[in-house]
């Protein structure tokens, strides 16, 4: 849906910011930029929607070249949410929201049912927040009026530079937290720029690693874990790195905390509020003797709310799974292949033992790293 072929961006002064880079998101894709500072992030994002114009090569949007656009529509139709947020301080935060679908016409009604709707969505009252100036707000609070603005008049690409930097760490892990949520229901596309391998490893769906104005590896985060392609990529992801044989560790030491599972046999109505307490976004489905059945996932579920009576009607097959004799090497790999980003383990009687997730395996693999380090400072 977003294509770059060989963008480089020299400034008048012959430095090149961008060399040739070339990559492809696909729709409803997570894409992480990371790099060191003044390796070219930034001027990369901002040749999306054209803040900055690149001097060669191509960058498409659904197959049509982004200098075809009118630059206003094009800047209208992607989201953009930066560090310093860039909220008008003379503008109540409903104005603030409201600025695109101003400047595209809405009716005024339209527009306050999506102000409050994306208040809503971004776990602010509106009640409480509509009429507040952006001053009488948190930082934390401010950065998701920012995200609540970028999503204002639906765009399908959404450029966030380094959004949550400014942040306190607790604050910071939250708002990670609900837009990785917050971009599976949504399914937008997404471009986020960071210099924080931690939150790459989070967010991205695939990291981009840049450094000098060149991209030097794009690829799922167990990959770049598993298989660094250059040594500044290692040097890199640093304590992150897979020092220890993966191969040899089972797949039982790397399971989630917790694994929701719900019977077929339960309503929808059920099952939804099961996945919002517990704050997951699929359900294991298992039968009375905990065996697995297969997986149901919040959006279909949200999506037949009214269409079905069990939610075994739109179960989907639990594959792949692990056997509980797997190691964490085979549930590496095969997270690559695992759509929902969960494996299921299971023992030879095809009971639910457990849930790997690409959040568990992240975990594990760095802090496998701590303890090493732990081992060796000792
Ligand atoms: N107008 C300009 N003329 C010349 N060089 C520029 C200009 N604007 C930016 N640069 C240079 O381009 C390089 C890339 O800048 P960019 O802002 O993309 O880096 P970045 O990766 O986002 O860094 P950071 O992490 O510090 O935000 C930097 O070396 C910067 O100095
Ligand atoms: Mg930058």
């Amino acid at each position: 849906m977003l294509k770059f072929e060989n963008v480089t961006k020299e400034f008048e002064d012959g430095f090149k910011a961008v060399d040739s880079v070339s990559f492809e998101i696909k729709e409803g894709e997570l894409l992480v930029l990371i790099g060191p500072s003044g390796s070219g992030k930034s001027t990369t994002m901002k040749m999306i929607n054209r803040v900055i114009s690149h001097t060669s090569g191509a960058i498409t949007i659904n197959g049509k070249d982004n200098k075809s656009y009118n630059v206003a529509e094009l800047r209208r139709n992607i989201g953009y949410v930066i560090q310093q947020i860039g909220l008008f301080p003379h503008y109540t935060i409903q104005k603030n929201i409201a600025i695109v679908p101003q400047l595209k016409g809405w009716k005024t009604n339209d527009i306050i049912t999506r102000v409050t709707e994306l208040l809503e969505l971004v776990g602010l009252d509106p009640e409480t927040y509509a009429n507040r100036y952006p001053k009488e707000l948190s930082g934390g609070q401010q950065q998701r009026i920012g995200i609540a603005r970028a999503l204002s008049a639906n765009p399908d690409i959404i450029l966030m530079d380094e959004p949550f930097s400014a942040l306190d760490p607790i604050t910071r892990d939250q708002l990670q937290g609900e837009l990785i949520s917050l971009h599976k229901k949504l399914k937008k596309t997404i471009v986020f720029v960071t210099h924080d391998m931690d939150e790459a490893l989070k967010m991205g769906d695939r990291i981009a690693i840049m450094k000098g104005g060149k991209l030097l590896q794009i690829d799922t985060p167990e990959k770049i874990l598993r298989e660094p392609a250059h040594g500044f990529v290692e040097e890199f992801i640093g304590k992150h790195r897979i020092i220890q044989n993966p191969g040899l560790m089972p797949v039982t030491d790397i399971l989630a905390e917790s694994i929701i599972t719900s019977l077929p046999q339960r309503s929808p109505e059920t099952a939804i509020s099961l996945i919002r307490k517990h704050k997951t976004t699929n359900l294991v489905i298992a039968d009375e003797s905990n065996k697995l059945l297969g997986i149901v996932t919040a959006h279909d579920i949200m999506k037949n709310l009214d269409g079905i009576q069990h939610i075994s009607e739109i179960m989907i097959p639990a594959e792949p799974y692990l056997l509980k004799s797997a190691t964490a090497k085979e549930a590496i790999i095969m997270m690559d292949c695992a759509p929902l980003g969960m494996i299921p383990v299971v023992d030879n009687a095809h009971k639910i033992i457990g849930l790997v997730t690409r959040g568990s395996l992240l975990s594990a693999m760095s802090s496998q790293w701590t303890e090493m380090e732990a081992d060796l400072v000792e």
